[in-house]
């Protein structure tokens, strides 16, 4: 039985003072949920290591939103994963479609920077999803299933244990539109196909995948009633305490 695992990814939302509130309120619901779910928030750089404090004893984890591609060096502006390991954060989200779409992350990339968090002991959340003209084009399981072999198959048995998959169409990022839980499910189906096809059958019956995009208190029900839908990262709807706990806790 997979554990289901919530992120809330606050983007470039909150500065230090708003997160520590914000961590408040979702750390109020952790007796009910402590024990059933993987709870996880990701602020900003500013205030990784202020939350990993404020997390302590509360069962929350903390997520970087993205680290560097090389160790050190003089890479300006830069975090390396050492870094943010250092402060006590256990995740990194990588390869989110708007760090792909606005930055240029490339699959080449994100072979560098998985490799920087498992040097440094982070659990990669990898991102995936296909855009509008690619899904009408029908070519959004081609798409998805190329971003899993050019990069989650270069990992190791060891490295692939640790790994969370998060599928983001990125039509329904922010948009308000989700994808029905039945499309969502259907390509976090391919992409657990082609873990079992490269890994076997037990990697892909372990590995979490989450589905993320507009989720939120009104359509987590029917998402995570789906077989292959694991939990959620979740942008908008973590910014309100109230609302990502209700995410949280949709099945209470
Ligand atoms: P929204 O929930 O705001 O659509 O964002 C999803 C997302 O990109 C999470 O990483």
């Amino acid at each position: 039985m997979r554990e289901r695992i919530v992120a809330g990814n606050w983007k470039m939302n909150t500065t230090p003072a708003e997160g520590a509130a914000l961590l408040s309120g979702v750390a109020a619901l952790k007796n009910e949920v402590r024990d059933c779910v993987t709870l996880v928030v990701a602020p900003p750089f500013t205030h990784l290591s202020q939350i990993v404090e404020a997390a302590q004893g509360t069962g929350i984890r903390v997520s970087s939103q993205n680290c560097a591609a090389e160790a050190k060096g003089a890479y300006t502006g830069e975090v390396s994963a050492q870094m943010i390991a250092s402060l006590g954060v256990e995740f990194t989200i990588l390869g989110h479609s708007e760090r792909r779409e606005y930055y240029g992350e490339t699959s080449e990339t994100l072979n560098k920077k998985m490799a920087q968090a498992y040097a440094n002991g982070l659990a990669p959340i990898y991102c995936v999803g296909e855009k509008l003209d690619e899904r009408e084009a029908g070519s959004h399981f081609d798409v998805v299933k190329a971003q899993i072999e050019e990069v989650v198959f270069n990992l190791t048995a060891e490295q692939y244990g640790k790994l969370v998959i998060a599928y983001e169409p990125v039509w329904a990022i922010g948009t308000g539109k989700t994808a029905t839980s039945e499309e969502a499910a259907r390509v976090c189906g391919v992409i657990r196909k082609a873990i079992r096809e490269e890994f076997g059958l037990e990697a892909a019956e372990e590995v979490r995948i989450q589905y993320g995009g507009s989720m939120n208190p009104g359509n987590v029900k029917e998402l995570m009633a789906q077989r292959n839908i694991d939990g959620g990262l979740i942008g908008g709807a973590s910014l309100k305490a109230a609302d990502f706990s209700q995410v949280v806790l949709y099945d209470n």
